[in-house]
């Protein structure tokens, strides 16, 4: 379904309506239009800056540098002397970042390795470096901070500034929205920092459109080469539930375009579609329901016959049966307890017993409603609030197996699902947001990727709200 406002809000008429009567102009979001490559900052300049002290400046300017973008900096920032040392021992050339109306480019990406804040009047530093510049950030621009995480930081000093620096990003991202920019936040754990290229590439990059607000854990992951691009997922064999229609046909459809080798999973009643998604991206359909209780061992067997083994699985079939609790009959909450949560558990423990890989990665599909709750959603938010705790508390199982499990929160995103939402609702889950509108299935799909490929080794048991900062439960 499209958002006709947004197109309209966009035309010359609707554009001065809307300026006319105070109403909102969500802007276009420019995302990604092809598989992940070598480069996916090329043509992009990087303002980037340091606090003093800060642990991660050479790191971050090898992968910023190493994913095409040309490096800025503020020439008078205090954080300096560490840029330009890191600059100096990777060879790197650093340019003063333009003036306004110079004519050159401005600068697309706000990189600021935040690490080394020991006192509150040290963030002074922030506000410098990003006051002067908050007003040229282009449409579309990105801004994403570095931290130690908090838990690590050491005295409550530094705990409390790399906590300051969420309520930062937080109200940024909802300062800059109406611009398309992003502000996000990658707290660095201990053994992160040799993970950051893969979080660092994906968040400043155009396959996160419409992930803003957020805040990443990265710690260290396992040993493995990381693959050549494009292809990202060669050689993979990834199940995706629900892969009929709406997000699950956009996952299908994203993983196979990274190389995967994919097998769709969706009721017998939804064949027709799965055929033809599959047809599209030359996958195996699997029609099968996912609360059936042998369901483990038919994935197992098919990804067996076909590939020998599955690598990656997304769980993201999921219903709705909204009512209010006093009104909800007992066959509604069973359902939707069963299809959007019971039924993961059961795959993944058959799965672990016999189906997965070493290495496996599992994607959970939850929803902002699991974390924010609607009135008439007792059922649903309960299940995707449980996905979200059923991944963190997996997470150590997945990793003794050199693998991850992680989840996805999807906020209003135009598929049937919204499409059959009162229109009052409808319009209120799209605008309430700092992006001002609903995403698209794909940039669920983006995230699906990340969180399946080898550029998320340091992500596991996390959840990333994929919502253009949806007001809800922010
Ligand atoms: N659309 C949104 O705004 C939104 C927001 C948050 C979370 N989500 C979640 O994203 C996921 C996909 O949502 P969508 O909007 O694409 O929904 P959708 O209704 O368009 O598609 C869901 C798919 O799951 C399949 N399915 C349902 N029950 C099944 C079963 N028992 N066995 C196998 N397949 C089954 C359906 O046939 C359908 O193809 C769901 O988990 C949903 O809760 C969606």
């Amino acid at each position: 379904m499209s958002d006709r406002y947004l197109e309209l809000s966009h035309t010359p008429f609707g554009k001065a309506l809307a300026s006319l009567l105070g109403l909102p102009q969500p802007p276009r979001l420019r995302r990604a239009e092809g598989p992940w490559s070598e480069q996916p900052l090329a043509g992009r300049h990087a303002l980037v800056g340091a606090s003093t002290g800060a642990q991660f400046v050479q790191p971050l300017l090898a992968d910023v540098s190493a994913a095409g973008a040309s490096l800025r900096i503020l020439p008078e920032h205090r954080g300096l002397p560490l840029v330009k040392e890191a600059a100096h021992k990777l060879k790197l050339t650093l340019a003063g970042n333009p003036a306004k109306d110079s004519g050159d480019a401005p600068s697309a990406i706000f990189l600021f390795d935040a690490s080394g804040f020991a006192e509150p009047a040290q963030m002074r530093e922030l506000y410098d470096f990003m006051q002067p510049v908050v007003g040229q950030i282009p449409s579309s621009g990105r801004v994403l901070v570095i931290s130690r995480a908090p838990s690590e930081a050491g005295d409550p000093a530094h705990v409390a500034c790399a906590t300051a620096l969420r309520g930062f990003i937080r109200a940024l991202g909802k300062e800059i929205g109406k611009k398309g920019a992003t502000a996000n936040l990658l707290e660095v754990q201990t053994g992160g920092e040799d993970w950051l290229a893969g979080p660092l590439r994906f968040f400043l990059s155009e396959h996160a459109a419409f992930i803003s607000g957020q805040v990443l854990p990265v710690g260290a992951g396992p040993r493995e080469e990381p693959p050549a691009l494009p292809g990202s997922l060669r050689g993979k064999v990834a199940l995706v539930t629900g892969a009929a229609r709406g997000i699950g046909a956009a996952i299908a459809e994203t993983l196979a375009r990274e190389g995967a080798s994919v097998i769709g999973m969706d009721h017998p009643s939804a064949e027709g579609g799965l055929g033809e998604t599959m047809s599209r991206i030359g996958g195996i359909g699997l029609a099968l329901d996912v609360t059936a209780r042998d369901a483990a061992q038919r994935i197992a067997a098919e990804a067996d016959k076909k590939f020998g083994g599955l690598d990656i699985v997304v769980h993201n079939a999921g219903v709705t049966r909204d009512k209010m609790l006093r009104n909800m009959a007992p066959h509604l909450w069973d359902m939707v307890l069963d299809i959007n949560f019971g039924s993961i558990l059961r795959i993944n423990d058959g799965l672990l017993k016999d189906g997965f890989k070493d290495g496996a990665r599992i994607v959970c599909i939850s929803s902002i409603g699991g974390i924010g709750g609607n009135a008439g959603q007792t059922n649903y938010a309960a299940t995707k609030a449980g996905i979200i705790g059923y991944a963190e508390s997996m997470a150590a199982v997945m990793a003794k197996r050199g693998g991850a499990i992680n989840a996805v929160a999807p906020g209003f995103i135009e598929t049937a699902m919204t499409a059959a939402m009162p229109v009052g609702p409808r319009e209120v889950g799209r605008r309430l947001s700092a992006l001002g509108q609903g995403g698209l299935p794909v940039d669920i799909a983006e995230a699906v990727a990340f969180f399946s490929s080898h550029a998320a080794g340091g992500i596991n048991g996390r959840t990333l709200r994929v919502c253009g900062q949806n007001f809800m439960g922010a």
